[in-house]
């Protein structure tokens, strides 16, 4: 069978609920959702309805209550804690809002840092990585900076660069214009575009219809369930945000 005509991402019939206290929160109540290689796809909803728990379960970083997950063709679900750990060191590059750089670590220290973990990756390649993918973002003159040393715009383009320097089957994205005024937004924006046009594979999470518009899917979440996609009509907005 032709792989590439598989989708990379196949959810089905997912839920995840938390228990803390008393209280049972059902964050995802059975969602569906194929993902398919060089999509670029914002997922936006409002606070609170699941957006961020599926991007952690998508990115192995969390796992579902019920349902069926497939990550290139293979279900995840019986993978062990080691089996998980490579494949999401491997295949997921995340994105955050806050950036998650490591402060004592420089920018060429914290974009090499996933890649240490690649067992008989030799350093030489790793170095070729870390330059090659701070070039991509524009941020190579920066290497020896520390990230307090940065913008809010610049440390989010080393954290793209970190994502990016393990050649990942998938970019993760959570709210990453979050913590930046609009210029440096729109920069980040502009990046995340010029790397789906590359061939990039994205998934972004964004409460912004401006940005989500610049994916070529939007999907839209509420109460823990895929309930549209496409761009809303400004009525429907009105109804889900
Ligand atoms: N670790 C957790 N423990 C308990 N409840 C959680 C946890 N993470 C998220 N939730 C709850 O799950 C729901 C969905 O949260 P989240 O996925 O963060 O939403 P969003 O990213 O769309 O704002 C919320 O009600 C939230 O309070
Ligand atoms: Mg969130």
């Amino acid at each position: 069978m032709d792989e590439t005509a598989q989708p990379l991402i196949q959810i089905e019939a997912l839920t995840k609920v938390f228990y803390t206290d008393e209280i049972e929160t059902h964050a995802l109540s059975g969602v569906h959702l194929a993902i398919m290689r060089g999509d670029y796809v914002a997922m936006s909803g409002p606070s609170g309805c699941g957006k961020s728990t599926l991007l952690s379960i998508i990115g192995l970083l969390d796992t579902p209550t019920n349902g069926r997950y497939q990550l290139n063709s293979k279900p995840v679900e019986n993978l062990s804690f080691a089996e998980r750990s490579r494949i999401r060191n491997q295949e997921i590059g995340f994105i955050f809002q806050s950036f998650n750089l490591i402060g004592d670590l420089t920018v060429a220290e914290n974009v090499e840092l996933p890649l240490t973990y690649r067992s008989g990756m030799p350093a030489a390649d790793r170095k070729r990585r870390v330059q090659e993918s701070l070039e991509r973002v524009g941020m190579a003159h920066r290497m020896r900076h520390y990230p307090s040393q940065l913008s809010g715009g610049q440390q989010q383009r080393v954290a793209v660069a970190r994502a990016l320097a393990g050649s990942p089957s998938i970019l993760l994205a959570d709210e990453p214009t979050g913590n930046l005024d609009s210029k440096n937004g729109e920069a980040v924006m502009e990046l995340l575009s010029e790397l789906h046009k590359e061939g990039a594979t994205i998934c972004m999470v964004t409460h912004d219809p401006r940005f989500a518009r610049h994916a070529d899917r939007q999907v839209h979440l509420f109460d823990g369930k895929v309930i549209a996609e496409g761009e809303l009509s400004p009525e429907q907005l009105l109804q889900v945000q």
